[in-house]
């Protein structure tokens, strides 16, 4: 283990003061399997650089801390304990401190790693020990992260450096840091991954045959050893690119005898491989598409070839057509994925779960919830977000995004009436999915302090906090990752919670106004280029003329997509008075003069909010260095850094959003602020 503070991320254990020196003796462990080495090797680390000193192992029952699933310790648990676990599912857990001990159980092996990492977490935290007692259970099943590494070391849409996976065309030799990866992602709680990037290019699509897999297995027994189950995306053409079949149509025998053999074969070496995850007919990826066969046909084809090991198909949604004439004003890109998806309800087999967007366009910094989520009730769905903040700052701009997320997940669908909120829906208590949850686009690469920016690191944490348990607060969250991260002194903890709270908005203060999104530097995707994408093929338009601006999706005179959305949504967004502020300028084209609920025009909102977004960058910039007595010079700086870079980013987006504007209507500031 490295032990610089930035590889450290929130696992710092740093040494603390006034603990119970009683409960510093030897730990018992009564498991012993290789999750229980884990357990034990997280513990000395932690107790040396918490009390500098190494605990002693036993298997007594007497110890003052005590560790063991509920079949180990059934002697020291008593009935509502019990049945408590009874009631929760295998990665659930519980600690209590009583008759002056601490015990620590769980249904699992997987669910006491989670149970030490949340006693390692009140440690840091501060928490009184023998006061605890927590009962725990993750409300969704699948908490996923999804690696987008490349072969040869690159990362889509990667902010963090290379690969922590692969090189120059080969696998890493040295696995210490997917071991430390493993680690920090059991420490939120999550239990699976797939590694390999959704576009499956040609070297990658070998990596389910011999060439790859016994290496591939080896990094399957890292993840195992801490609970995480491993995932690849494959290549729909693989049959054909792999061993020259002459088609990969899913309703060919000898396509569907592929599969099933190579299933065979992956579980031949990584007998609890979890499955595939698949970008079919999306953004010129193979599919059924060529075949004349439909979403359904393809992924249960690969479902029937997984079912016998108990393997999954995690099949995206993102599919739109990305070759759009800009000129056709009838195409909507928001539309694409329920029209796609929605007419299939029911045709899926029941070991495929389609993963969908948050959001129908693509992580935009607003916009609507997919209206998908929750549209089929006989299949399988989870959520995707993007840790990687491929258009929310990438990593250089301060984006906490957890109070995005939390949104996304308390909007009420009301498909089926009040309550049906994206949140329930994923965790599978609405319809009878059986799997769901959430997966997420990673934001680690191989930088020291493995998510570019020191403060990015707060969106990985705080989506495994969020995929366990949704209820938790952005604020919460964010407060446990300030004091893991960088220690408790008031005013680090204070002025950080305040900026990771206010970055969301202030991002989209200066960037892209009132949810039209997009405006971004075309491929890149970091920097402002207004009319980047406007005459192109993506179907990514704000139509901005001398009158007005945004997307007209209402059912009377627009695109019809907010037909897509259960009512109340479906007036809501319909009705410009009614719309949300926020995302006015995804449903409507209206007028620069045009009053918002806020009482100011649109013009002078865009104005207001690109001064006040660049004006916000500088706070924080003088609230970081207001920081630097209290945070080690390391981290300091380098936050500064990537600090000096939103600095002239945000300047750059007000003055060309403005800029823009004031030419296209003519319409002066109010306050007559520089505009170029
Ligand atoms: C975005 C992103 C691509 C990615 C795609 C996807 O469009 O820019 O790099 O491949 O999403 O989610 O598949």
């Amino acid at each position: 283990m490295r032990t610089n503070t930035m590889y450290r991320m929130w696992l710092q254990y740093q040494p603390i003061q006034n603990f119970q020196k009683d409960l510093l003796g030897a730990i018992a462990i009564k498991n012993d399997s290789s999750i229980a080495k884990s357990i034990t090797e997280e513990l000395s680390l932690a107790w040396e650089g918490m009390f500098k000193l190494q605990p002693q192992y036993t298997t007594n029952d007497d110890e003052k801390i005590v560790i063991g699933t509920k079949d180990k310790l059934d002697r020291l648990l008593d009935s509502n304990q019990k049945e408590w676990l009874h009631t929760v599912s295998e990665e659930g857990f519980l600690i209590v401190y009583q008759n002056h001990q601490l015990v620590i159980t769980g249904n699992s092996e997987q669910a006491l790693l989670y149970a030490v990492f949340c006693l390692l977490r009140h440690m840091q935290l501060g928490t009184e020990i023998t006061q605890l007692h927590i009962t725990e259970a993750p409300k969704n099943g699948l908490r996923m992260i999804n690696q987008w590494d490349n072969l040869d070391g690159s990362v889509e849409r990667g902010y963090s450096g290379q690969s922590i996976f692969y090189q120059n065309g080969n696998i890493v030799q040295d696995k210490t840091r997917i071991k430390d990866y493993a680690r920090y992602l059991a420490s939120i709680g999550i239990n699976a991954i797939s590694i390999n990037n959704v576009n499956v290019w040609e070297e990658e699509t070998y990596f389910i045959t011999k060439k790859y897999l016994p290496e591939i297995k080896e990094i399957a027994d890292i993840f195992r050893l801490y609970g995480v189950t491993l995932y690849l995306s494959i290549n729909f053409a693989s049959p054909i690119a792999i061993d020259g079949l002459q088609t990969a149509d899913p309703l060919d025998p000898d396509v569907q005898a592929w599969w099933k053999g190579k299933a065979e074969e992956i579980y031949s070496l990584i007998p609890d491989f979890g499955g595939f995850v698949v970008k079919a007919d999306s953004e010129h990826r193979p599919g059924p598409f060529t075949y004349g066969r439909d979403h359904a046909d393809g992924s249960n084809m690969l479902a029937e070839a997984l079912a016998p090991f108990d393997g999954k198909v995690i099949w995206r949604c993102f599919v739109y057509n990305c070759v759009q004439d800009w000129r056709d004003r009838s195409t909507d890109r928001a539309k694409a994925a329920y029209d796609h998806f929605k007419p299939l309800d029911g045709n899926f087999h029941d070991n495929v779960i389609l993963q969908i967007k948050n959001g129908p366009m693509d992580f935009q910094v607003r916009e609507p919830v997919s209206p998908l989520i929750g549209a089929m009730e006989q299949t399988n769905q989870m959520i995707e977000f993007q840790i990687a903040q491929e258009y929310t700052g990438q990593q250089r701009d301060l984006c906490y995004l957890i109070p995005q997320w939390k949104e996304v997940l308390q909007f009420d669908t009301y498909l089926k009436g009040p309550g049906t909120t994206i949140e329930e829906i994923v965790a599978g208590r609405i319809h009878p999915y059986t799997s769901s949850g959430i997966a997420a686009v990673s934001n680690i690469g191989a930088d020291e302090n493995w998510t570019g920016n020191t403060l990015a690191q707060a969106n990985l944490y705080g989506y495994g906090r969020l995929a366990w348990d949704p209820a938790l607060s952005a604020e919460a969250i964010a407060k446990e990752w300030i004091i893991q991260t960088f220690g408790s002194h008031e005013l680090v903890v204070e002025s950080l919670r305040e900026m990771l709270l206010a970055s969301w908005e202030v991002y989209e203060n200066y960037t892209a106004p009132l949810g039209i999104g997009w405006m971004v530097t075309p491929n890149t995707h970091y920097g402002p280029n207004i009319d980047g994408y406007e005459y192109s093929r993506w179907g990514t338009y704000h139509f901005a003329d001398r009158e007005g601006i945004g997307v007209d999706r209402t059912k009377e005179t627009g695109t019809g997509y907010t037909l897509q959305y259960a009512e109340p949504h479906q007036s809501i967004y319909d009705d410009r008075h009614a719309c949300p502020d926020a995302l006015l300028l995804f449903f409507h084209h209206l007028p620069y003069k045009y009053t918002l609920k806020s009482g100011k025009t649109i013009i002078q909102h865009i104005y207001d909010r690109h001064f006040l977004g660049a004006e916000q960058v500088e706070q924080f910039i003088a609230k970081w260095k207001s920081l630097q007595e209290y945070i080690d010079t390391d981290r300091h700086a380098q936050v500064m850094e990537r600090f000096e870079w939103q600095r002239r980013n945000a300047r750059e987006w007000r003055d060309q959003v403005n800029s823009y504007f004031y030419r296209k209507s003519g319409i002066p500031d109010q306050q007559g602020r520089t505009i170029y």
